[in-house]
């Protein structure tokens, strides 16, 4: 069976039709192949791109088989583990209401399924039939009153307690696009604009919210760009990071890559830092200081060991003539003592003992001398070694008395 949904681009004051999919699935239902060609009204578009490397602008369809069945930048607009769940679970109680068979859903449908309004990038999905967007919102979406419920909603889910179908429809709401394995919603700010609200799930060892939002600051401060964010205290042992969505601004929805998809990797493939530099170095604009950027940010995710900095906690937004760095997220520290696979430096460099000379030994790749990349270590360095105040100023008791202390390893090289 094929399904065929048409690809918009979202410009600023335009949304050109640019592309054709066709998913194909086996007599099973399993996803075999996924086709896309452009539009000619792309092609011809002043300002078009390939949307992704495994897209590349030519006229004529590619088809995608294998372990990359779907073209990385398709792939980046659909949910990943939270937002899958809070699908099938309205789909499988909807099913059961009205007497139903189980849904059964391929990735492609998730990408579909997913809500237009908060989907994540520039793209965006119509059913050819009726030229109508895919998939309309249902509910309005929640704003900051409803933290302290959606807490409670996250709070059960993530605990596989029940949730009712009144805190499903608020999950649902604004929770099933954005990527990531951690309860998350995009909620509607008081002056309309969309943020992305991060809650807590139930085996949280630390206030994880919190100690996001002390990293974040301490990157803001080691001259690091994040989205903009805001801390909300719910209860005593409750926080929820709200930051704002930087695929949207003024002019519309901005256009978005990961780093997964820039380097189309495969499924347990190992990439460095120096891969994303080199990669990024093909389609950036104005790549030398993009370099530098990811130069520190690589000093500042050893700084606070941040292990969980996988190829889908790093992203690209098009700009007018390339792609840039996104903000930094989902950047957290983790205790040093467990140790964690991470993204090496460089090909064939320690993935759970990271050292900062691996990157002064990498300077070359990312444009820059030994020197400056040492000179880059230190400034961060130097403001990294105030987390004990910037966490208590979070509200966090007796920072250097947890287990996540021992994250932050403060060397020079
Ligand atoms: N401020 C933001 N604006 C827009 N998209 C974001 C923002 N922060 C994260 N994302 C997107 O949402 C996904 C999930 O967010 P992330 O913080 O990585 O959650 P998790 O902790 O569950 O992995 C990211 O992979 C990224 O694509
Ligand atoms: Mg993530």
């Amino acid at each position: 069976m094929t399904r065929d949904v048409r690809v918009h681009v979202a410009l600023p004051g335009e949304e050109v039709p640019a592309g054709e999919l066709a998913f194909e699935t086996n007599a099973g239902g399993a996803l075999i192949s996924t086709t896309f060609r452009y539009t000619e009204a792309w092609l011809r578009h002043p300002a078009c791109y390939a949307l992704c490397p495994e897209l590349p602008l030519v006229t004529g369809s590619r088809r995608s088989t294998g372990p990359r069945l779907l073209p990385g930048a398709i792939s980046d607009t659909g949910p990943d583990r939270w937002g899958r769940t809070l699908l099938f679970d309205a789909a499988r109680r909807a099913a059961r209401a009205g007497g139903a068979a189980m849904p059964s859903f391929t990735d492609a449908d998730y990408v579909v399924l997913a809500d237009d309004r908060t989907r994540l990038g520039n793209l965006r999905y119509v059913d050819p039939a009726t030229g109508a967007h895919l998939a309309p919102p249902e509910d309005d979406l929640p704003t900051l009153v409803d933290l302290p419920d959606l807490v409670a909603a996250a709070r059960a889910a993530t605990a596989h307690e029940p949730v009712d179908d009144a805190a499903l429809r608020l999950l649902v709401a604004g929770g099933t696009t954005l990527g990531g394995a951690r309860p998350k919603t995009s909620v509607r700010t008081p002056q309309g604009g969309l943020a992305l609200a991060k809650l807590p799930a139930a085996d949280d060892r630390w206030d994880v919210q919190a100690w996001e939002a002390v990293v974040l600051q301490l990157a803001r401060d080691a001259g690091i760009t994040v989205p903009g964010f805001a801390l909300h205290r719910v209860g005593p042992e409750a926080s929820v990071l709200v930051l704002d969505r930087f695929d949207r601004a003024a002019t519309g929805r901005v256009g978005y890559l990961s780093a997964h998809s820039l380097l189309e990797q495969r499924p347990d493939e190992v990439v460095s830092y120096v891969d994303l530099v080199e990669a990024m170095g093909d389609v950036a604009q104005d790549a030398p200081a993009q370099r530098a950027e990811l130069a520190r940010r690589v000093a500042f995710v050893l700084a606070v060991n941040d292990v969980d900095d996988h190829m889908r906690n790093h992203g690209l937004l098009r700009g007018t003539r390339g792609w840039r760095l996104a903000p930094m997220f989902d950047v957290n520290p983790w205790p040093r003592e467990w140790p964690e696979q991470s993204t090496p430096v460089a090909a064939g460099g320690s993935r759970t003992r990271r050292d900062v000379t691996e990157l002064v030994d990498s300077a070359g790749a990312f444009g820059l001398t030994s020197d400056v990349v040492r000179g880059i270590v230190h400034e961060v360095d130097e403001v990294v070694r105030a987390w004990p105040r910037v966490a208590t100023s979070y509200g966090i008791e007796d920072p250097e008395g947890g287990v996540v202390a021992t994250a932050f390893r403060v060397t020079a090289p």
